[in-house]
């Protein structure tokens, strides 16, 4: 409702808000009593809300007016009603808490006097009976408000009746019952009156009981002289006692059943029932006929009666407070369960809702009112009743109109596109309801075409002459307004020199091209990519760089390619109209990778035929495989005389000769092509030469072999760790020595 200012600069808004019942008032049962001086109640009453609600209060549906001197005064929210008067005041009071967005009503609260007047007649005449008979002695309560209780004096006070299978007093009508009178039971009865709101008791006159001398009255069948309604009505979670009585000679047995045969709840105490069944917090599943059975030797009578449930109110969907533009429709929805199934009411601003125009329809809890007007404002409440209680809920209808306003939302002031683009202008004016948009570019009116419902502007394939000054007007019955915003048509950003597809060896530097033709006003940004990944220029060892000089050109250099930068490079161009990008694939050629699985096929005394797989060419063609071996005695890998001689690129087999017999050789393969010698492969398996088969000759050599292998055999264990470092250095520059 109001902004205020701090020095702090916080701004420090005062939320705004419909009232809210914090407090409603409950019902009000006055004793009225002669000593009591001072005769006043206090009715509460309290809401919440913003501006800070005022309070109206209503008896029987009319307003009550708290003036100075009358009995009535408010404090806050709370009605005092001083000097009270039973005809003047008892009634049905109702809160009405109001502030600038409405009126909202509290519940009813009914205030009650509760009275007791005396007995009026004085003498009773006597009654009299035979002995054996049953009698009734009527109470005849005196003019009253309030619950009562009674009970009976015999004789002289404090001796009271006592209840048992013979005697019974009705709670509902007072009366005293003797089954069957016997001659004790000659004597003087008064009715004695408790009202409980009133604490107020009072004595009726009392009546003589004389028994007849003509005889004693004989056995007769149960009749029953207290029953209970056909129907009763019980309210959910509350206790109903049912009272049944019978006279009749011998005295009757008084039994309780449901007719349904469900037997008891626990919570009936059964072995209390004779005059009385007492049903403790009442559900449904105790609804149902009820049959009390009276029963002595001469026969049985029975009465039924029915209970039936019953719920309050109780609501299950309330409406919320909404707000809605003007013109607008509004659907309200209220639910609530209660048996009977309640009944709904709306009211506005505290009055009952009449539907007199068609616009505005109530049906089954459900509120609608269309083409929404700034009347319709208010505070609204849905009530449900059903016989048994009325339940309140309320929600607040805030119905806006305002004019159209740019002030939060202006247009865009400078929007770029490129020629071919397509653009979206977007006008968001705050009005209510929304009215109409129309655009306009310099002071000619555009086609409705190209504007969308929500008021927006579609440019679609943009070209040089739709730059330009571009104004929103939007309008409703409130008032016009407008925005305006400049569009700007720039030249697409185009790629000139692109990179293309290369190859390289291996240790070569080459530049890859970007350059691009663009609009001068706009800046550029250029970004490169490999196989996917952003080039992060300075990182990737040094080998990418940038070398684009000048304004258009992205180009970059790479250094000493190596094998492992072959792939995709995409360089990408990015302006505030557009962005583009183009990829070109790099090839980089080099020496062969090494073959693989080396294999000795087949070994004889002096021959070994190998074969292996190629590895790969790295785009160039094997021309050569060389073959090395290397036996414990040899200083490294050496090179061996093969057949053929030179093993061409496309075999990939040989056989290798000039072996010496019974020695243990490993082999492996290099591959060459135009660019040079591949790595090695890894050795094959060791692999023995055969024996010689001329004895004499050859068998010299190999004797002397295996003891020169004894040697070497030693020297290796002894030192098994300095030859491992030495072999892991290469096996070819730091040959072992002994
Ligand atoms: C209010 O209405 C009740 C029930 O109709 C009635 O008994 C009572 O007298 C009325 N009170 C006043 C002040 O009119
Ligand atoms: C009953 O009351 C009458 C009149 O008060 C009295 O004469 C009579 O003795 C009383 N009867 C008994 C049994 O107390
Ligand atoms: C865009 O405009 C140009 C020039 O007016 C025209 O040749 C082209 O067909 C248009 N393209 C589309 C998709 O409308």
């Amino acid at each position: 409702c109001s902004v205020q200012w701090k020095w702090l600069k916080i701004v420090r808004v005062m939320l705004c808000t419909s009232p809210v019942f914090t407090k409603q008032p409950g019902s009000i049962v006055f004793p009225v009593d002669s000593q009591e001086k001072n005769r006043e109640v206090v009715f509460s009453c309290e809401a919440q809300g913003s501006p800070s609600p005022l309070y109206r209060w209503k008896l029987n549906g009319t307003a009550i007016t708290p003036k100075s001197g009358s009995h009535y005064s408010l404090s806050g929210g709370n009605l005092r009603i001083s000097h009270l008067d039973k005809d003047q005041d008892a009634g049905t009071y109702q809160c009405l808490a109001f502030n600038s967005f409405g009126t909202i009503v509290s519940r009813e609260a009914s205030l009650t006097f509760a009275y007791m007047e005396n007995f009026k007649t004085h003498r009773r005449s006597s009654v009299s009976v035979r002995e054996g008979q049953g009698v009734v002695l009527l109470c005849g309560p005196p003019s009253h408000s309030g619950d009562l209780t009674f009970s009976w004096i015999f004789n002289e006070y404090p001796s009271f009746v006592k209840q048992d299978t013979r005697r019974f007093i009705s709670q509902e009508t007072g009366n005293l019952y003797i089954a069957k009178v016997e001659p004790s039971d000659v004597g003087n009865y008064t009715c004695v009156v408790t009202n409980t709101v009133t604490k107020t008791r009072v004595q009726g006159p009392p009546t003589p009981l004389v028994l007849r001398s003509d005889g004693i009255m004989g056995e007769y069948e149960p009749k029953i002289e207290v029953q209970f309604p056909e129907i009763v009505h019980v309210a959910k979670g509350s206790t109903v006692k049912l009272e049944c009585f019978a006279l009749g000679n011998p005295v009757p047995s008084i039994n309780w059943r449901r007719m349904d045969g469900i037997p008891f709840s626990r919570k009936v105490d059964v072995r209390k029932a004779s005059g009385v069944l007492e049903i403790p917090y009442f559900q449904q599943e105790d609804a149902g006929t009820y049959e009390c059975v009276a029963e002595n030797s001469r026969g049985r009578n029975t009465v039924k009666g029915k209970l039936s449930f019953y719920a309050p109110p109780h609501l299950i969907e309330k409406p919320q407070d909404v707000q809605k533009p003007i013109d607008d429709s509004l659907v309200w929805e209220c639910k609530a369960t209660g048996k009977p199934k309640p009944s709904y009411r709306w009211m506005k601003n505290g009055e009952n809702l009449e539907s007199l125009e068609e616009r505005i329809q109530v049906a089954n809890g459900v509120l609608s009112i269309s083409r929404l007007t700034l009347s319709d404002i208010g505070m609204y409440q849905c009530v449900a009743g059903n016989k048994h209680g009325e339940v309140y809920s309320n929600a607040e209808l805030k119905v806006i109109a305002v004019a159209p306003d740019f002030s939060q939302n202006q247009l865009r002031s400078h929007t770029m596109v490129k020629e071919g683009g397509d653009v979206l202008m977007e006008c968001r004016p705050k009005m209510s309801p929304w009215g109409g948009i129309s655009w306009r570019k310099g002071s000619e009116t555009l086609q409705e075409i190209s504007i969308l419902d929500n008021g927006n502007l579609r440019i679609q394939n943009a070209t040089k002459p739709d730059a330009g000054l571009y104004t929103c007007v939007a309008r409703n019955q409130f008032g016009v307004a407008s925005s305006s915003g400049t569009l700007m048509v720039k030249e697409p950003t185009i790629i000139t020199t692109p990179p293309s597809t290369l190859d390289v060896t291996v240790g070569e530097s080459i530049v890859l091209p970007c350059q691009v033709t663009h609009d001068p006003s706009l800046e550029l940004k250029f970004t490169w990519f490999f196989n996917e990944q952003l080039i992060h220029f300075g990182n990737h060892g040094g080998y990418f760089e940038k070398v684009g000089g000048q304004h258009s050109a992205g180009d970059i250099m790479i250094r000493n390619i190596q094998l492992r930068h072959a792939g995709k490079y995409t360089c990408a161009v990015q302006t505030k109209v557009d962005s583009i990008s183009i990829a070109a694939d790099l090839v980089v050629r080099g020496p062969p990778g090494p073959p693989t699985s080396i294999h000795v096929e087949e070994i004889s005394d002096t021959t070994a035929s190998l074969s292996w797989r190629p590895g790969p060419d790295n785009h160039s063609p094997v021309t050569t495989y060389t073959i090395q071996a290397r036996t414990p005695f040899s200083l490294g890998w050496q090179a061996v005389t093969t057949v053929p001689e030179v093993v061409e690129g496309r075999s990939l087999t040989a056989t290798v000769i000039d072996l010496s017999p019974w020695v243990e050789y490993e082999f492996r393969v290099l591959a060459s092509n135009a660019i040079g010698t591949g790595e090695p492969s890894k050795p094959s398996k060791q692999a023995r030469t055969k024996e010689t088969c001329m004895y004499g000759i050859h068998r010299i050599p190999s004797i002397l072999h295996a003891f020169t292998r004894l040697i070497v055999w030693h020297f290796i264990f002894k030192n098994r760790e300095a030859i491992t470092a030495a072999v892991s250095l290469g096996e070819r520059k730091m040959p072992l020595r002994f």
